[in-house]
């Protein structure tokens, strides 16, 4: 059942199930994004308490960084956390960054999970681009390719593919993608006439991560790194705290799923599936995303925005 009440059905009947317990991580290493609050933070904690030997949590507030740290090494004191600073909204944040990673030994998962969802148009103050695009698509698909030649080489070493997981949103089927015919469709997405209604900029972010992961696992063997999207459902998190109508805080309290449960479908999608090479799951299942996206138009589109954003970045 596909539309809105599908997506009620879904979230009153379905319950995301942990990792199984046999699950070990032992000498392996993770980073996850955002990973100070809500799915990020319960991602990594469940990691850690599969015997995760070293845990990167990526994080824009070292404060919040370090606070998180400390829950997680509450019940996983074996794990070592490291709380390293990044911030979507800067490029030298970014590449501060990629030097970091591109320095490791290895990593094992990578969990880009850091967004935001902002309902009124502003953009950012360090880049320009509208904040939605900035930190949910720009900063993702940046700190993807600064991850990846880790994950090859890891890959290699460990002789087995390593794991590159995306957070999408379900929202990704729910918005018409107005701009996919402009000249330059993120040039597009900075016009504050284009913004939309409410969430509909955020869902237009959250499609352009489906569409660049697919793009990306094309350029990429699933012999050395497997890369997907995911749907952690609708949760309670900081995700919602510029939601200004009580709207979201009744269908948080019918449909909504814990900030764990959310968790446990980031974590799903990261270390089970090895056969899920640019798939997208939702309720721990793989499944197909939109039909824009499988679209001849969408598939146009995702050509156009891989090279548009190689293009930004390279700048
Ligand atoms: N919750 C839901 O219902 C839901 C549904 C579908 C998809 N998602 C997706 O799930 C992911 C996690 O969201 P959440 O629900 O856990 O929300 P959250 O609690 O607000 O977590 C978002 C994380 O992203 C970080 N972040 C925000 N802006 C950043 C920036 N400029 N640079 C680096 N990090 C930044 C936040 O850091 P600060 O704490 O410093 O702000 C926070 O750690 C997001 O990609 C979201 O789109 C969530």
């Amino acid at each position: 059942m596909g539309g809105f009440l599908g997506f009620c059905y879904r979230q009153l009947t379905y319950r995301p199930h942990p990792l199984p317990t046999s699950a070990s991580l032992k000498g392996q290493t993770a980073l996850i994004t955002g990973a100070n609050s809500g799915l990020g933070l319960e991602a990594a904690r469940e990691l850690a308490a599969h015997k995760l030997s070293r845990l990167i949590l990526a994080v824009r507030d070292a404060s919040k960084g370090e606070a998180a740290k400390k829950s997680i090494l509450a019940t996983s004191p074996e794990c070592a956390v490291e709380v390293w600073s990044l911030d979507h909204e800067s490029y030298d944040s970014i590449a501060e960054f990629g030097k970091r990673v591109a320095a490791l030994d290895r990593i094992d998962y990578a969990l880009l999970n850091a967004g935001v969802k902002k309902l009124e148009y502003s953009a950012s103050s360090s880049t320009g681009h509208e904040l939605n695009v900035q930190v949910n698509h720009i900063g993702t698909s940046a700190v993807s390719l600064a991850v990846l030649p880790v994950l090859r080489n890891t890959a290699r070493k460990v002789n087995s593919p390593t794991r590159l997981t995306i957070v999408s949103s379900e929202g990704h089927f729910w918005i018409p993608f107005k701009e996919q015919s402009a000249p330059d469709i993120l040039k597009r997405m900075d016009d504050k006439e284009t913004f939309g209604t409410a969430m509909q900029r955020y869902y237009t972010s959250k499609l352009l991560n489906v569409l660049w992961a697919r793009e990306l696992a094309s350029k990429v063997s699933p012999e050395e790194v497997v890369i997907n999207t995911v749907n952690p459902g609708f949760c309670y998190s900081g995700l919602h705290r510029h939601e200004s109508t009580g709207i979201i805080k009744i269908f948080l309290w019918m449909l909504g799923w814990s900030s764990v449960q959310g968790g446990h479908c980031l974590t799903d999608a990261l270390v089970q599936h090895r056969d899920s090479h640019g798939e997208y799951f939702s309720e721990q299942r793989q499944v197909p995303p939109s039909s824009f996206v499988l679209s001849p138009q969408g598939q146009n589109a995702q050509k156009k925005i891989w090279q548009e954003t190689i293009a930004l970045l390279k700048e």
